[in-house]
């Protein structure tokens, strides 16, 4: 099955095999040496004082990071665009008196929408920001660094859910001003699903160190407690982490610079196809994402059933506010212009057959 979806993604074969290689415990030397290079690759590419990966989906980085981040009575804003600032929002309201804003419409985050709910929030006492970088639902490239920028300057915290986001855009907690920040690894970086990695500021570790403990094993103060012997707090996924090498070193010989633009330049050709199929796009204009597009289209889930069974192709359903009129067609992981046009193709023939 060609899959074009949100991830689970299609896995590059080396990362897919490096699965195999024969099981290691997690204590001691040999897991010590995988471990600790990563972590260095991923506080550089990502500029982050500490990385942890975590065994879990990418829900347990963006929870983890919201239960680390304040104390007892802490208030938080969240804003949304799609399901995942809407997840956001219920991790957040477990914790805290959470403040909440959805825009509709596929419509982005930038300053200029943003600022005056921050300003109110600030001045009701509000010290932890949260959104969703790249809102998958529909596929929204938010703009978070000018965002996180202007929450900080007002005294909050910021967290973002990465989860579907890096590596296909950039992030430099310091640049960015970014706080907490996590992403799985079933997406954009094509590994198998079962790892979701936390990166953190400065800030973001005095913060923990405050916060209390809201469940053992989420709290990243035994995380940072194994992280100078380079070992998890936990049992990890150690096949997935042979994996995730695999993929970091593939992400390093290609550039991100380089990464980034080629996920651009296939979004780009997926975007205009579409359009010249006849489907119209979901997302606001300026903040279309390089890895997700949704396009209106009738009988979507028929749509996708016979792409699967004719052409052996599946797309992303349809999420949330546009579960029954949509369809996504994702380009993420093992990838590349044929097979894409291969997918768009297949969507072209089905869409002829059932006269949408
Ligand atoms: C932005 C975002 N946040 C959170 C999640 C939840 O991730 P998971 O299903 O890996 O827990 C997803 C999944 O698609 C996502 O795209």
């Amino acid at each position: 099955m060609m899959l074009f979806t949100p991830g689970p993604v299609a896995v590059f074969p080396k990362v897919s095999t490096a699965q195999t290689q024969e099981m290691m415990t997690h204590r001691g030397k040999p897991f010590q040496a995988i471990y600790q290079p990563i972590i260095v690759d991923l506080k550089s590419m990502l500029k982050a004082a500490e990385v942890h990966i975590m065994t879990g989906s990418g829900s347990l980085g963006v929870e983890a990071n919201v239960q680390n981040a304040l104390p007892l009575g802490g208030k938080a804003l969240v804003l949304s665009n799609g399901a995942f600032g809407d997840k956001l929002k219920e991790h957040c309201a477990l914790y805290y008196e959470t403040r909440f804003e959805r825009l509709k419409d596929a419509k982005g985050w930038n300053l200029e929408r943003a600022k005056p709910h921050i300003d109110k929030a600030a001045a009701a006492g509000v010290k932890l920001f949260a959104m969703v970088h790249h809102e998958t639902s529909p596929g929204i490239l938010n703009k978070t660094s000018e965002i996180c920028k202007y929450a900080k300057g007002k005294g909050m915290l910021t967290l973002l859910d990465g989860t579907s986001a890096w590596p296909a855009y950039p992030v430099d907690h310091v640049a960015d001003h970014i706080d907490f920040y996590s992403f799985a690894s079933q997406k954009s970086l094509g590994c198998p699903p079962g790892l979701t990695v936390v990166s953190h500021s400065p800030d973001a570790v005095k913060a923990i160190e405050l916060a209390p403990v809201r469940s053992n094993f989420m709290n990243f103060k035994t995380y940072r407690k194994f992280a100078p012997k380079s070992e998890t707090a936990f049992t990890p996924a150690v096949s997935i982490i042979y994996s995730l090498r695999i993929a970091l070193d593939m992400l390093k010989k290609e550039g991100q610079s380089a990464f980034i633009a080629r996920q651009s330049e296939m979004a780009e050709h997926v975007r205009s196809r579409l359009m010249k199929m006849g489907f119209s796009l979901v997302t606001e204009e300026g903040f279309e994402s390089s890895t997700v597009t949704a396009f209106f289209c009738s009988k979507n889930k028929e749509i996708n059933q016979f792409l699967q069974s004719d052409h052996g192709v599946k797309l992303g359903g349809g999420h949330a506010d546009w579960a029954e009129t949509t369809l996504r067609f994702c380009n993420m992981g093992d990838l590349d212009m044929v097979k894409i046009d291969a997918g768009l193709d297949a969507l072209q023939a089905v869409k002829s057959k059932l006269g949408v």
